[in-house]
């Protein structure tokens, strides 16, 4: 039958992807978090799910559930426990889609038992975390890496130099500066930079439709 909505063009590939926001413990009871929801990653597993592909989705805390029960789900708390799940899988990876919204700094020392509420003022001390897609960068052979960025000034620019440095084939720049883009929004507006430096602005979207043109994308430069 003909269908073009089942074209299967990712059979047989492996596709890992990141998704949601890190919890960085503070004490047994706290974290550090952000907003994201999780929705960018779980409408990309999604499509390559159904695109045919091998799926493999690591998570931070999210109330989303997958479209397809093929999908593998990893759930993670921290950036830490991201990595590590990152780099266990990585080995088997034709594709990695770096959608989490990862801490970037965690707390340097978690305690123990709850903190007690004492002194006027509390400093907390946080440390780097490694950043899992560089990481990925760094000793990749054959995988196709994507990642996202987040910028709200010299997008491009920034976007640019992270694609580099992370050693990525395909970078996401997602504009906030575009109203109804971003975190909680059903929408996002991105701007898609390849190795090359070739830039492919696409317009504001709901996010199923970003996750299909992302999927384009890495088909058309990386499987055909
Ligand atoms: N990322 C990652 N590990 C981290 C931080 C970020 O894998 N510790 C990934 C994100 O999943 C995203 C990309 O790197 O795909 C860019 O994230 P972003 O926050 O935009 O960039 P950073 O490199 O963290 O730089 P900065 O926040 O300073 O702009
Ligand atoms: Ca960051």
């Amino acid at each position: 039958f003909f269908n073009n909505d089942s074209a299967l063009d990712l059979k047989g590939k492996k596709v890992v992807i990141t998704a949601g926001p890190t919890y960085e413990p503070i004490d047994p009871v706290r974290f550090i978090g952000n907003h994201s929801t999780g929705k960018m990653g779980f409408d990309i597993a999604n499509e390559a799910a159904k695109r045919g592909a091998d799926v493999v989705l690591i998570t931070g805390p999210t109330s989303l559930k997958t479209a397809n029960d093929s999908i593998q789900v990893v759930k993670v708390l921290s950036a830490k426990e991201m990595y590590q799940a990152c780099h266990e899988v990585f080995p088997s990876a034709d594709i990695v889609i770096g959608a989490a919204a990862v801490a970037d700094y965690r707390p340097k020392v978690v305690a123990d038992q709850k903190i007690k509420k004492n002194d006027e003022e509390f400093t907390i001390v946080l440390e780097k975390n490694p950043d899992i897609l560089a990481s990925l960068g760094a000793i990749k052979t054959n995988q196709f890496l994507v990642g996202f960025a987040l910028e709200t000034e010299n997008e491009v620019e920034y976007a640019k130099s992270k694609l580099k440095k992370k050693n990525l084939d395909l970078i996401v720049l997602n504009s906030l500066n575009d109203q109804g883009a971003g975190f909680g929004k059903p929408t996002n507006k991105v701007t898609f930079i390849d190795k090359d430096f070739s830039i492919y602005p696409q317009e504001l979207k709901s996010k199923e439709a970003v996750a299909k043109d992302i999927i384009d994308q890495i088909v058309k430069s990386y499987v055909e």
